[in-house]
């Protein structure tokens, strides 16, 4: 039969690893009492004190059965398993485990009050606990509350021990039952440790061993003391170093504010920001984090970090992974308040924006009008960078908006590398055009009638408006002019053609408007050029969307 070699990372290794702690830790406190109270170890005790052996040779079994690593290497080789365990942590592990307890009992050579202390042997297991412990400070547990728990664990056994030391030296009256001797010499431990020293209970001054021994344990208090109390403060602080960093920036913002008088609004407004920083991401600049990272890793975490916004995104949905990769590593998140003005209508644009978490709304140059309101997952800002134009119109944070922004230089890289995105995207952008110029239009008419009120903010009644034209064709004719032709609109009464002179980042131009017919002729086409056009259709309920732009057939 093949024997298995435990992981030492394995679930049953770690928490057999456990257990032989928590055994360890019984036996510690265990072993002092049976010594000072000069118990034998009969009845339940006898018990307990097989079962632990048996526990302690069933561990040295298991450590000779469990690989080790170095370097990041995982040794599964029994031989050189056996030569590691050989080499030191076996050997306080045997007289852990030897059953020394067994002797104390005989009145061998009247050396049975000597044997008595063989039976502290048990307490080398200590040993292999530390190393458990160590090993506990590698999983994920936040590592100040490692530190102070093992800080008052190795206190309260110290403490344990002291006081079995005192009861052993006779410092508390003997004639008082057992419990009532460990309890006074525990309480003598305690406030001596911990400098308090009451006087109620002290060592006999006539009484050399335990004068020294309270000297001693007055040297370890005063020690430890110190210790703590200079651990304590940085250990609570770095409980949550995040917390901290934090709560220090706050401290210089609010000092700022107040030296250069900032208007109340505004600090609740700076305050605010703080605030959702906290609540969003801990107040960590992901980008200063990712810094450090090599490429490939800072690929994956980024990845990771930005799933969200990718399943968020209609657009990205069954994208290639290369054209999630390179949007994802180019895309900067970026906050805005309530209230902010994101984009404003006339301005040059360089960014186009996708909504991770939060509201906007696309408002009219004097925000009388609202085209359209935005929520996580879409994405505003493509015009100005397609169509090289300034921005059609303005975009409003109405809440906290967590937003990622990527800069035209990328974007058109991403448009020419991947035509499908492109597609869509121009198809949209098309298609929102086409929505502000009929409310556009609309809020004209009703003012015009007077009735500006009636327009119901942020609804767009697109009934009755056209639809996309279908059926674009563009011939070359006699000369140099090309014939277009399309298919009829139900809905539309004129129609309005528009020409692109070259694939690159050109701006459409009207070639004709107001056409009643299906058909148009460009009589002066730019020579030497890959020449597009598009149509609409209008009517008074407004303009429908721009149709897909072709080219000339020959
Ligand atoms: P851009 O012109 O760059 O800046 C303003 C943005 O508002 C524009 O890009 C579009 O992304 C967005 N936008 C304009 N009109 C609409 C609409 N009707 N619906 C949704 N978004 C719009």
């Amino acid at each position: 039969m093949k024997r298995v070699i435990f992981h030492p990372e394995s679930r049953f290794k770690i928490l057999w690893d456990l257990f032989i702690l928590l055994a360890t830790i019984a036996v510690t406190v265990q072993a002092p009492l049976m010594i000072v109270f000069d118990l034998v170890s009969t009845g339940w005790l006898l018990v307990f004190d097989i079962v632990i052996t048996l526990v302690f040779i069933a561990d040295i079994i298991i450590s000779f059965n469990t690989g080790f690593i170095v370097k990041r290497q995982l040794v599964t080789d029994r031989k050189l398993i056996a030569k590691e365990y050989l080499k030191f942590w076996f050997w306080p592990d045997l007289l852990a485990t030897l059953p020394l307890f067994a002797l104390s009992g005989t009145n061998f050579l009247l050396l049975n009050r000597l044997f008595r202390f063989f039976r502290l042997s048990r307490l080398l297991k200590l040993f292999t606990g530390a190393r458990t412990i160590r090993k506990a400070k590698e999983l994920n547990l936040n590592p100040s509350i490692m530190r102070m728990t093992m800080m008052v664990f190795w206190l309260l056994l110290a403490s344990h021990l002291i006081a079995c030391g005192f009861v052993f030296i006779n410092g508390v009256d003997p004639t008082l039952p057992n419990n009532m001797r460990y309890l006074q010499a525990l309480y003598w431990t305690i406030t001596t440790l911990s400098t308090i020293g009451y006087g109620d209970i002290t060592p006999d001054r006539g009484n050399p061993v335990q004068l020294i021994f309270t000297l001693i344990t007055q040297l370890i208090g005063v020690g430890t003391y110190g210790f703590i109390i200079g651990n304590i403060s940085t250990l609570i602080a770095n409980i949550d170093v995040a917390k901290t960093q934090y709560r220090e920036k706050m401290e210089k913002i609010n000092t700022f504010i107040k030296h250069r008088s900032i208007p109340g609004p505004l600090q609740r407004r700076i305050n605010d920001y703080y605030d959702y920083l906290w609540e969003s991401r801990r107040g960590y600049d992901e980008s200063q984090v990712l810094k450090d990272l090599p490429v490939s890793l800072k690929t994956q975490v980024s990845l990771y970090l930005n799933k969200e916004i990718i399943e968020k995104v209609p657009l990205f949905k069954g994208a290639s992974p290369s054209f999630i990769k390179e949007l994802i590593m180019n895309m900067q998140p970026v906050v805005f308040t309530p209230g902010d003005y994101i984009v404003t209508k006339g301005e040059i644009g360089d960014d186009m924006y996708f909504i991770n978490t939060g509201t906007v709304d696309v408002v009219s140059e004097d925000e009388s009008l609202i085209y359209a309101t935005l929520t996580a997952g879409q994405f505003f800002g493509e015009i100005a960078l397609l169509l090289s134009m300034p921005r059609t119109a303005t975009i409003k944070a109405r809440d906290y908006c967590d937003l990622y922004s990527l800069e035209k230089e990328t974007f058109d890289r991403i448009l020419i590398r991947y035509p499908a995105f492109a597609k869509s995207i121009e198809e949209l952008a098309e298609k929102r055009r086409a929505e502000m110029v009929s409310s556009t239009e609309k809020q004209k008419k009703a003012q015009a009638r007077g009735a500006v009120d009636a327009e119901p903010m942020g609804e767009l009644d697109t009934e009755g408006t056209p639809a996309r034209v279908t059926g674009l064709k563009a011939e070359s004719i006699k000369g140099s002019s090309i014939l277009l032709s399309w298919d009829r609109e139900e809905e539309s009464k004129t129609y309005t053609l528009l020409r692109k002179s070259g694939t690159g980042n050109e701006s459409w131009e009207v070639v004709a408007t107001g056409l009643s017919e299906c058909t148009a002729t460009d009589r002066n086409p730019p020579a030497g050029k890959v020449l597009l056009y598009r149509v609409r259709g209008e009517n008074e309920k407004g303009a429908g969307p721009w149709s897909d732009a072709v080219t000339v057939s020959e």
